[in-house]
Parts: C-alpha cells; sequence; structure tokens
C-alpha cells in the first residue's frame, strides 16, 4: 500500500490495524518490520496521501477501493486444522465493511486465500441494509520478502481476477488503471475470480515444489559425492527448466509456503482428489525431513552428543534481508539442538531478541540460549558453526580470527551453501555443507 502511494500521489491511501502499537509503529521511524528500501518509501508518502491509523469505519466510510490485507494463517483448530486456512480475519474484515460502508466500493481480496473465497465476502457483503453496490476483486501479491521494493518496481505480472460482467470488468479496469501508473499494461493479466484466487497458491506451490525437489537431491548428492551447486547450474541451465529457485538449502520457510501448500492439499482433499494432495503434500513432508536431517546430520558429526555443547547459530531469519522468523527453519533446527542439550549462541543481524525466545518456546531472557550480538561472540569457546540464513556478511567474516577462538577440532555447517568452502578447509574447519561430498 505504502509502494501505490509512492507511485499514485493523487490517490490517498489509509492503512488501518486494529492493533495500536504496530500503527504507532508505522508513524514512527522504526518500521515494525526490516524490509530494504522500505523506510525512503515511507517517509516519502506518509502524511502526503499515505494515512496509519486504527480508525477503520472512518478509512471504510471515505474509501472507493478497500484492500483486505489480513492474515491467513493455517487453521489450528476444528475441522481442517493444520491444513486449512483460517478465514476468520478475512470474515470479520468483511463485516466490518458491511458495517461501515454508506456508498458503493470495489473490494479487493490481497490476502493469499483458498479458491472460492470470495464467494463468502460476497455473501457477507450482500448483507448490507444501506443500498451500497461492491463489486469484489482478487489481486494477489506475489512479492517476496527481502526484494518486496524491487519485485513491486518490476513485478513478472500483476493479476486482477473479476466478474465476467460488465461492473466486474469496470472494477478490474479501475485497478488496473492503478497499476499502469508504473507496470507495463502487458503485464497486467485478467482473469475470472476463481483462477486468479487458484493461481497464487499454485504459483507458491510450484516454488516451494522445486526447492524441495533440489533438497531432495541434496541428499542424494551427499551419498554419491556429487555436489548440488554444480548439479543445481547444469538442470537450470535448461531454458525449460530456469535457474531460479533450484539453491538447495537447510530448507525453506517463510510466512508463506507451508501455509498454501497445506492449504491447497486441503483443497484437492475436500474435492475428493486424494492422490494429487497427497502429491502436494509431500512437499512440505520433503521440507520437514531436510530439516530433520540437517539437525542430526550436526549431532551425528560432533560424535553423537550435543550435551553442553556450543553451538555458535549464524542466522534466525527464515531467510536474508528480513526480520521475519515465520515458519523459518532455524527454529526447528535449533529445537532439536535444544533438546540434544546443546547450549545455543544465536547471532541475526536483525531479528529482534524477544523473537527468538518466543519462537523456542523459552521465557524472554531464559539462559539456555545467549544471544549474541556480534558473530565473533557467539563462536567463541563453540564447538560448530550453523549457518542457518543466507545473510551476505557471513561470507565476509574474519574465519581465521573465529576458528582461532573455537575449541578444536572447529566444526561448521554450511545450511545455506554461502561460505568459501575450500578457504574454510584450509583454516583448517571440518565443514559440512547441504548437498557436498564429506571431504574429510
Ligand atoms: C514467497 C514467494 O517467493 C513470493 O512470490 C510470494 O508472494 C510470497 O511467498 C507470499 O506468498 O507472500 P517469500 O516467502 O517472502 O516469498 O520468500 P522466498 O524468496 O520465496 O523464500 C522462501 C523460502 O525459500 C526462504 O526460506 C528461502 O531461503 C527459501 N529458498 C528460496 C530456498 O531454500 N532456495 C531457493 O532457491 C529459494
Amino acid at each position: 500500500m505504502s509502494f501505490i502511494a509512492s507511485k499514485c500521489p493523487d490517490i490517498r491511501v489509509d492503512v488501518v490495524d486494529i492493533n495500536p502499537e504496530r500503527i504507532a509503529q508505522w508513524n514512527s521511524d522504526v518500521l515494525p518490520i526490516y524490509e530494504p528500501k522500505l523506510d525512503d518509501i515511507v517517509k516519502k508518502a506518509r502524511n502526503r496521501n499515505l494515512f496509519f491509523s486504527t480508525n477503520a469505519p472512518e478509512a471504510i466510510k471515505n474509501a472507493d477501493i478497500i484492500f483486505i490485507s489480513v492474515n491467513t494463517p493455517t487453521k489450528t483448530y476444528g475441522v481442517g486444522a493444520g491444513k486449512a486456512t483460517d478465514l476468520s480475519y478475512v470474515e470479520s474484515c468483511a463485516r466490518l465493511i458491511v458495517e461501515h460502508s454508506t456508498s458503493d466500493k470495489i473490494v479487493v481480496e490481497k490476502s493469499t486465500i483458498p479458491v472460492r473465497t470470495s464467494d463468502a465476502i460476497k455473501s457477507i457483503l450482500s448483507t448490507a441494509k444501506k443500498k451500497c453496490k461492491f463489486d469484489v476483486l482478487s489481486n494477489p501479491e506475489f512479492l517476496a520478502e527481502g526484494t518486496a521494493v524491487d519485485d513491486l518496481e518490476n513485478p513478472d505480472r500483476v493479476l486482477i481476477g473479476g466478474e465476467d460482467s460488465p461492473a466486474g470488468q469496470k472494477a478490474i479496469q479501475t485497478l488496473a488503471n492503478i497499476y499502469a501508473t508504473w507496470i507495463d499494461r502487458k503485464k497486467i493479466i485478467t482473469t475470472n475470480l476463481w483462477s486468479s484466487e487458484l493461481s497464487k497458491l499454485i504459483a507458491n506451490a510450484f516454488l516451494a515444489q522445486r526447492i524441495s525437489s533440489i533438497n531432495s537431491m541434496s541428499a542424494l548428492c551427499e551419498v554419491t559425492s556429487a555436489d548440488i551447486d554444480e548439479v543445481s547450474k547444469a538442470v537450470g541451465a535448461d531454458t525449460r527448466i530456469g535457474s531460479k529457485f533450484l539453491k538447495s538449502s537447510v530448507g525453506f520457510g517463510g510466512s508463506c509456503f507451508q501455509k498454501d501448500v497445506l492449504s491447497l492439499s486441503y483443497l484437492c482433499e475436500y474435492y475428493g482428489l486424494h492422490e494429487v494432495a497427497a502429491y502436494w503434500k509431500s512437499v512440505i513432508d520433503i521440507n520437514n525431513y531436510q530439516k530433520n536431517r540437517f539437525a542430526k546430520n550436526v549431532a551425528t558429526s560432533l560424535y553423537s552428543t550435543l550435551r553442553e555443547k556450543r553451538l555458535a547459530i549464524f542466522g534466525f531469519a527464515f531467510k536474508e534481508d528480513t526480520n521475519d522468523t515465520r515458519e523459518t527453519p532455524a527454529k526447528d533446527v535449533c529445537k532439536y539442538f535444544l533438546e540434544e542439550k546443546a547450549k545455543l549462541a544465536i547471532y541475526d543481524p536483525k531479528v529482534e531478541p524477544e523473537k527468538i525466545y518466543r519462537d523456542l518456546d523459552l521465557p524472554q531472557g531464559s539462559d539456555q540460549i545467549e544471544i549474541c550480538t556480534d558473530p565473533y561472540q557467539a563462536a567463541q569457546d563453540a564447538s560448530a558453526i550453523v549457518i542457518l540464513t543466507g545473510w551476505k556478511s557471513f561470507k565476509e567474516l574474519d574465519y581465521q580470527k573465529i576458528y582461532n577462538s573455537m575449541l578444536n577440532p572447529a566444526w561448521l555447517f554450511d545450511g545455506r551453501n554461502i561460505t568459501d568452502h575450500a578457504a574454510l578447509r584450509k583454516i583448517g574447519f571440518r565443514l559440512r555443507a547441504i548437498g557436498k561430498p564429506a571431504l574429510d
């Protein structure tokens, strides 16, 4: 929304949230999320045509277009628990819109939702007592964290789904005109509502599937002495396959992939497509396998006991250039180590300590882990370094200095394949990396 405000100074954008603390952060100098280039975008437009407030009724009353951008987590209760999408926030949002609308609106689903959710939204909106007309559109977001601003500036495509009626088509054009301010119209794809809703889930499922595919092959590489990066390069050079999203890792994380693949799989089950559901569910199974396999490999390499051993954890965010830890592989891997009674010294350049304690189900300030302010402190007297996030800064550390401060033998487990493995071995590290042969 901030990006739209920055690109379209003539459009007033009101961002509303029921959480006053969040809104206060959006109005402050320290935004609630770390995202490269976002600070400048927000500062440029804030209080010009971009406003953050908790006054949803007022914003709804004045708006011509309303974007529903609420959380759609995996259900944790009742039917479909652990698989289906929890639509309760979407529903409350639609009810709020009905309650406070006094004029016609275009209502845009921005949150990722299962196919046919717009039916539910339309049904709630149709209960409006005042004579307001609502056109519902689906406009899923494809940006990735860490590169959000560049993705918005130059997206592969913008997708807008709407009803095949004159009013629906007019609503699609109204929204398309906003994006066309800075995006080539050829990149704006328009579809029916269901195709748009489903395309977002499928796009994320395909991306997640590529990572699980390459990660499953990393296991095969390790036992055959093939090198996963060489394999990725050779396979991805085929233009029909493509080179992106073939980087093997400790596993994918983030708020979307797992939730969306589970939601897609549940949807297939709901429609009786059990084989299809099982196929997509296996993408998650492989991801869990990969996280577990990596953690187990650390324990086995360290002579099958982690008890009282200090492990320096480099990175806790689910990927580089973000402070987001939702579904981060670091959470599962660290929990594994804690169960094995290891002592963890955790360093991440952007993740706040409170999040780390919360993610590991530890009381704030618990002495079961040490949160470090730099990687050298974390590595001091450690038996091993475990790299869990691909922060660029981890490539540039003085590993000789780090090696000298660690216990001997000093181990390094690269869960992101970002360090110079040959140079580390030369220093004396015992090195294990995803999809790479163990050379010692
Ligand atoms: C993902 C999609 O890439 C976006 O298109 C989508 O809009 C977004 O979800 C969403 O639905 O909100 P995001 O989760 O922010 O974006 O970040 P990604 O770059 O996709 O990374 C996801 C995870 O996969 C990270 O843990 C990353 O480290 C991992 N990954 C990514 C790999 O392990 N290997 C790769 O080759 C690429």
